[in-house]
């Protein structure tokens, strides 16, 4: 076993049970949080703060994959390097960071894998970029070898972007879900996705009859749910492109485990709802569909709600349902603007790209597209809510905070080298900023892939720019 010292500016965010936690250990002379910060918590009445390390490590073991420790650079040294004798300890490697900035993984709640061959395709809405694009690039998923091709070259992509988790959407063949489970479990990153669940208004290839499609998803729990890093979730595409059987039986599944999950997409854009009223004339609205199929709870992940009724954000609240807010992808598609303060307010909204609708698989693109949203309505979306929610508030929504999302020890150890000076452009706005947030704000507008110079899944690197 290596320990393995990563030396850098560390950011990261604490619940209030995590302050607590440290405080009362031995390590409370490292503590820094920013108390005077006030987030939105992505899950209610759980306070998060910003913790800020200047000159800190962050200290890992490569053969559990696990957080040991993090604090200042000093203390770090001093209780890892300088006086511990382990025996157990076959060696300490130190990497030098300073002056880069290290955070945990970001995590996509909400991204298509295989649209990653027809992201930016030109000028249509839902409905029709669906049928005109999207259906077309997912028919190639019947054939394996694209399959495994394209999973490969995805994962790589979230890599270089800095992300370590997400939730996925594969296709309606279950080979598509099998062969990004084999490639993540290869690579041991935290993911989570299923066969798409399609029985009608979508071409024949892609539909695959209610009780089929539930067997595959049957079978792929069988295989991979909470097999090492990965989980299942029952992905009915939408209202749209399922059977009321086909929901109902997705709903049956879903009530009969604890941990799986169940992601599919909510009121996007009025084509797609008036759609499912024309549907299902006697249900109260398009959330209510999903409600009465069983469809709803705290593991369920709604990509988009942007168009929705009191009534509906009452019973997501009620039911414990998160709502996937994907802002590249509804300026893309012209879906309309998300209210993420009045969102929060109501359940628990994680961020997420949404390629290939969205137009980027950079968290930080993403959040910059946020911002900007947010704007036109007259909200604010400071860096630090920005990067506590596609860090530890995504994790939270996907109820995976326990095992990722920040650097609490015991955590698994998936985290990112940031370089804040990448570009030239970076570099000269770095020098004018005066204050920490300043650079934060700055890297949440500018920065992309570029900044990413490493990323590292439970303690073993994955990714460096340099290497190519
Ligand atoms: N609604 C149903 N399917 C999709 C999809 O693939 N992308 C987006 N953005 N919305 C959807
Ligand atoms: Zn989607």
């Amino acid at each position: 076993m290596t320990l393995h010292i990563y030396q850098a500016r560390l950011l990261h965010y604490l619940t209030e049970s995590d302050r607590t936690e440290r405080t009362t250990s031995d390590h409370s002379q490292t503590l820094i949080a920013e108390q005077d910060i006030t987030l939105l918590p992505v899950i209610a009445g759980v306070r998060v703060y910003p913790e800020y390390i200047a000159d800190g490590a962050l200290v890992i073991d490569d053969e559990t994959g696990l957080i040991i420790n993090y604090g200042s650079r000093e203390a770090m040294l001093a209780e890892y390097v300088l006086t511990t004798i382990d025996e157990s300890r076959e060696s300490v490697q130190i990497h030098d960071h300073r002056h880069k900035l290290i955070m945990p993984g970001f995590i996509d709640t909400h991204v298509h894998y295989p649209q990653i061959d027809m992201i930016a395709a030109y000028g249509e809405q839902l409905l029709d970029w669906l049928n005109n694009y999207t259906f077309v690039t997912e028919a190639n998923f019947s054939d394996p070898k694209v399959a495994h091709d394209t999973a490969q070259f995805f994962l790589n992509q979230l890599l270089a972007n800095g992300t370590t988790s997400a939730m996925v959407f594969s296709t309606s063949h279950p080979l598509s879900a099998e062969a990004f489970f084999t490639e993540s479990h290869r690579l041991n990153t935290r993911m989570i996705t299923g066969n798409v669940l399609m029985d009608q208004n979508a071409p024949a290839t892609l539909c695959v009859p209610a009780e089929q499609g539930i067997r595959d998803t049957q079978n792929i729990i069988d295989n991979w749910h909470e097999r090492g890093r990965q989980h299942v979730a029952i992905t009915p595409r939408f209202a749209i492109t399922s059977t009321p059987k086909q929901l109902r039986m997705a709903g049956e599944l879903y009530a009969s485990y604890e941990s799986v999950y169940l992601q599919t997409h909510l009121a996007e854009n009025h084509d797609e709802i008036a759609f499912v009223k024309q549907l299902y004339p006697n249900h109260k609205g398009y959330l209510d569909v999903y409600d009465d199929m069983g469809l709803l709870g705290r593991r369920t992940t709604l990509a988009h709600g942007i168009h929705l009724e009191t009534s509906e954000y009452e019973r997501l609240r009620a039911t414990g349902t998160q709502i996937s807010h994907c802002p590249t992808s509804n300026l893309f598609l012209g879906s309309g603007l998300f209210d993420l303060p009045k969102t929060l307010n109501y359940t628990g909204v994680s961020i997420a790209t949404d390629v290939g609708a969205g137009t980027s698989l950079s968290m930080l693109t993403t959040l910059s597209e946020a911002y900007k949203i947010q704007q036109l309505q007259s909200n604010q979306l400071s860096a630090h809510q920005g990067l506590y929610q596609i860090t530890l508030g995504n994790a939270q929504s996907l109820v995976l905070d326990n095992k990722i999302g920040n650097f609490m020890p015991n955590k698994e150890a998936d985290f990112v080298v940031i370089d804040m000076n990448a570009t030239a452009l970076l570099e000269r706005r770095m020098a004018q900023t005066k204050t920490f947030e300043e650079q934060l704000f700055v890297l949440m507008m500018l920065g992309d892939d570029r900044v990413i110079e490493e990323t590292v899944i439970a303690g073993v690197s994955r990714y460096r720019s340099d290497v190519s």
